[in-house]
C-alpha cells in the first residue's frame, strides 16, 4: 500500500501511536529550521500575550511531513493552552464545528488539518467564529427561521494544508499570518537527526553518518527520523549498536533507498516513462495505468519530490523526463526539447 511506503512524507499508521511523537519538539526554542516562520510566530505569540489576547489565526501550507501539526502543539505550549485537533473532512456538518468550538477554553488552539477539504457549508460557520468568536446557528426553517448567536471563547485557529491553491479567498483572507513551509536544508536535517539520536538513546553517532541520512531524507524531518529508526535497528542487530557511514549505507540500501533518497516507487515511475514512453511527454493517467498505480498517489506522493529534484518536467502534453533524470537512469535524453511544450 502506498501509505506504508518508507519514503512517504505522510504519517505511517505505526507512527501515530508510536514513539514518533517523542521526537517532536514541544517548545519553540527546540524547533530546528524554518527560521523565518519561527521568528514570525515568536513575535505573534509574544504580542498576543502582552495584550492578553489569543494569537492571530495562522495558515500553514506546504508539503506533508514538514511539521505543521508539530507547530500547532508548539504554539499552544508557548501560550499555555491546549490543542484541539481535527481535520477538514472530519467536520462534515456545521453542527460538528459548533460542537468543537463550544468546547474550547479561552486562548486554546483549534488545529484543522487539510483545511482545504472543509465543506462549503462549514466554512460559512467558521467566518463569524474567526472574526468575532461567535457562531450563527439557524433554527427552524421557512417562515419561522431565526438565527441564534452562540458565543465561543477567544481562540486561535491554525489551518494546515498541502494545497493552498484550493482554499477559498474569503477563508484565506481571515488568517492574520500565512506562511509556506519549505523543505529543510540538509544542515537543519542533520541537527534534527543529532537531536533525535540523543532522544532515542543512540551512542553519539558520528556526524558524517547522520549527514548521509540527512541527504537522503528529501528535505523532510519525518522521513529523516523514520530512516534514523531503520538505521538504529540495523546497527543494533548487525553492528553492536555502532552507527557508521558504512552501516547507514547498508541499512538504507536494504530498504531500497538510493543516494538521492529515491525508492522503488520513484525509480519504477521514472523507468516507466523512460522505457515504455521513450522519456515522454506522456499523460499521467497512462503512466498510472502502466504501473497499476493510483493517479492520486503518483501526483501527491511521487511527483512532488521528482519535480523538486529536477528529474521531471510537467509540460502541456504530459510528463517528461529531464536530462538529469535520463543521466541518472543511464538512458537517452528525450528528443523533444521544444519551449512550446512548457506551460
Ligand atoms: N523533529 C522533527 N522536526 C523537528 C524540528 N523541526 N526541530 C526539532 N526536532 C524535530
Amino acid at each position: 500500500m502506498a501509505t506504508e511506503r518508507l519514503m512517504s512524507p505522510d504519517t505511517l499508521p505505526a507512527e501515530i501511536e508510536q514513539a514518533g511523537n517523542v521526537l517532536r519538539p514541544t517548545r519553540i526554542g527546540e524547533y530546528i529550521g524554518q527560521r523565518e516562520l519561527i521568528e514570525r510566530l515568536s513575535i505573534a505569540i509574544e504580542a498576543g500575550q502582552k495584550r492578553a489576547e489569543p494569537m492571530e489565526h495562522v495558515l500553514l501550507h506546504g508539503p506533508p511531513g514538514l511539521g505543521k501539526t508539530t507547530l500547532a502543539h508548539v504554539i499552544a505550549n508557548e501560550m499555555g493552552s491546549k490543542v484541539h485537533a481535527t481535520s477538514g473532512p472530519a467536520l462534515a456538518r456545521g453542527t460538528d464545528l459548533v460542537a468543537t468550538l463550544t468546547r474550547l477554553e479561552a486562548n486554546d488552539v483549534l488545529f484543522i488539518d487539510e483545511i482545504h477539504r472543509l465543506p462549503v457549508a462549514v466554512e460559512e460557520f467558521i467566518y463569524p467564529a474567526m472574526e468575532d468568536f461567535r457562531i450563527d446557528v439557524t433554527i427552524d426553517s421557512g417562515l419561522h427561521a431565526q438565527t441564534v448567536q452562540i458565543k465561543c471563547k477567544p481562540f486561535t485557529l491554525i489551518g494546515a494544508t498541502t494545497r493552498a491553491g484550493l482554499l477559498s479567498a474569503p477563508l484565506r483572507s481571515r488568517f492574520g499570518l500565512v506562511h509556506h513551509l519549505r523543505y529543510y536544508e540538509d544542515e537543519d536535517l542533520l541537527r534534527i537527526l543529532m537531536r533525535s539520536s540523543g532522544i532515542l538513546g543512540m551512542e553519539s553517532p558520528p556526524e558524517d553518518s547522520m549527514s548521509l541520512i540527512a541527504g537522503r531524507s528529501r528535505g523532510t524531518p519525518r522521513i529523516a527520523n523514520r530512516l534514523l529508526r531503520r538505521v538504529r535497528d540495523y546497527a543494533d542487530v548487525k553492528a553492536a549498536g555502532r552507527v557508521s557511514t558504512a552501516v547507514v549505507e547498508q541499512a538504507l540500501s536494504l530498504e531500497g533507498i538510493d543516494e538521492l533518497g529515491m525508492d522503488e516507487l520513484d525509480r519504477s515511475y521514472l523507468d516507466t516513462i523512460a522505457e515504455i514512453y521513450s522519456g515522454g511527454p506522456v499523460g499521467l493517467e497512462a503512466v498510472a495505468a502502466t504501473m497499476n498505480q493510483d493517479v492520486g498517489t503518483l501526483e501527491d506522493v511521487v511527483e512532488p519530490f521528482l519535480l523538486q529534484t529536477g528529474f521531471l518536467a510537467r509540460t502541456k502534453r504530459g510528463r517528461m523526463l529531464t536530462k538529469a533524470a535520463a543521466d541518472h537512469l543511464g538512458v537517452k535524453t528525450p528528443s523533444i526539447n521544444d519551449d512550446a511544450l512548457f506551460e
